[in-house]
């Protein structure tokens, strides 16, 4: 008698808990919206790509590509090149696989193979360009930047032998000017 009683109210308890959990799952996931939101959740800043993304992909895997309206350059201490699409593997605080940045050094453009950052962070993000990696400051990826069209660049496979070896020692930079 009293199960029968209290079973509508049993029923209707137990399908407001099913409604308010389904409501609190869709609400509560942290699904990206953005491009910029996904590399926040990852620990990277959100300059790392041009302003103004709106087309791109992710899975749970990490893999992600961001589609560029075209081919861009934008200044940090050195000049990035974007391909019109980018794509890579992220992960906290790294993008393995990466296809489709290069960064710029004495005139010559080399693709950027993984971005990391310390985690900790220690105020510096690494750009891994095939035989060395380029540190830069983080803070000066705090900030999407404007990303002006380009031709596309000639890029400098893995240089290899002497003359191609760059590092990332200003010293070296300035001596190479003299
Ligand atoms: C970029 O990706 C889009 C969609 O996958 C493709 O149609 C386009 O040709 C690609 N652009 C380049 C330059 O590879
Ligand atoms: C990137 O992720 C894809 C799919 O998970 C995987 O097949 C590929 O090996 C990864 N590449 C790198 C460089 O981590």
């Amino acid at each position: 008698m009293l199960f029968n009683q209290q079973s509508p109210v049993i029923i209707f308890l137990c399908t407001l808990i099913i409604i308010s959990t389904t409501f609190q799952i869709v609400t509560s996931s942290d699904q990206p919206t953005t491009i910029y939101e996904l590399l926040q959740i990852n620990g990277l800043p959100i300059g790392l790509l041009p302003e103004g993304v709106t087309d791109f992909e992710y899975d749970e895997s990490g893999r992600f590509e961001v589609h560029l309206d075209q081919a861009c350059n934008a200044k940090f201490e050195d000049e990035l090149h974007y391909d019109q699409n980018v794509s890579g593997n992220m992960s906290y605080g790294q993008i393995a696989g990466l296809s489709g940045i290069s960064a710029q050094d004495l005139f010559l453009w080399f693709p950027v193979k993984e971005i990391r950052v310390d985690v900790p962070s220690s105020g510096l993000i690494y750009f891994d360009v095939g035989v060395v990696s380029k540190q830069f400051s983080l803070s000066s990826f705090e900030i999407p930047r404007e990303c002006l069209a380009s031709e596309d660049q000639i890029v400098v496979e893995n240089p290899s032998g002497k003359k191609g070896i760059r590092t990332n020692d200003r010293e070296e930079h300035s001596m190479a000017f003299l």
